[in-house]
């Protein structure tokens, strides 16, 4: 017997704004509402999207080209896709993953500046029909947001980038969202964390049993 396909849900935003902390409290919802999921992120998820993952955050001499910049991030994301997301998503597994293609249009098209329209060619060319489920963004002022990553560790080749840029980024990520509400819940993660993940929870229901 064929299982349903399991949801695809994505944590975004900027640096700092609490992705990889909230994975953690999503998982552990998953687990105990009796899912079954596979956690990844992006970029990465398998050992060459990894690879090519390092290749993007290193900070390195040359100017990297945003042209360039677009496509690792949809080689990336194309590995991914055939070798986790989408047998998981077939299998009936729920994936949870730390950031997707709403990253892409939030940071090659909102912070470098790129043409939405050769952003969304690649999406339908990589993805085809594949969209999450539910986006849940995180959205924070992006000077709190780098003053929490800065805490964390040495800033990789984006986390080197000015303000101006970070604004650009919440801004598209944020324009994304209100224009699609069904499938995002814009989350002010200023708040105190147990409000957050109250938040997130609620959505997660709404999943569970929408
Ligand atoms: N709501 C919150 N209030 C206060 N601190 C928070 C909140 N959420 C996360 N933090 C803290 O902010 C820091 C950054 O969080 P986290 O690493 O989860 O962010 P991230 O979005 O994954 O960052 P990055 O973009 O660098 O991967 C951590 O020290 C975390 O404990
Ligand atoms: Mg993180």
């Amino acid at each position: 017997m064929q299982s349903p396909r399991g949801k695809f849900i994505t944590l975004e935003g900027g640096e700092g704004v609490g992705k990889s902390t909230n994975l953690q409290f999503v998982i552990q919802w998953l687990d105990s509402h009796g899912v079954e999921f596979v956690q990844t992120r992006e970029p990465g998820g398998t050992p060459l999207a990894e690879q090519l993952r390092e290749l993007l955050l290193q900070k390195r001499a040359e100017n990297v080209d945003p042209t360039a910049e677009l496509l690792m991030v949809f080689a990336a994301r194309a590995q991914h896709l055939r070798e986790v997301i989408v047998p998981a998503l077939e299998s009936g597994k729920w994936v949870i993953c730390d950031r997707f293609t709403d990253a892409t249009y939030a940071y090659q098209g909102g912070g470098r500046g790129l043409d939405r329209a050769l952003i969304s060619q690649l999406e339908q060319t990589v993805q085809k029909d594949l969209r999450p489920d539910k986006v849940l963004l995180l959205d924070l002022d992006p000077e709190i947001g780098l003053q929490r990553a800065a805490a964390t560790g040495e800033a990789d080749r984006f986390e080197s980038e000015q303000l101006s840029f970070f604004r650009k980024v919440r801004e598209a990520y944020r324009e994304r969202a209100l224009a699609a509400p069904e499938r995002y819940a814009i989350i002010d993660a200023a708040q105190p964390l147990v409000d957050v993940q109250q938040q997130l929870a609620k959505e997660l229901t709404g999943l569970l049993h929408g």
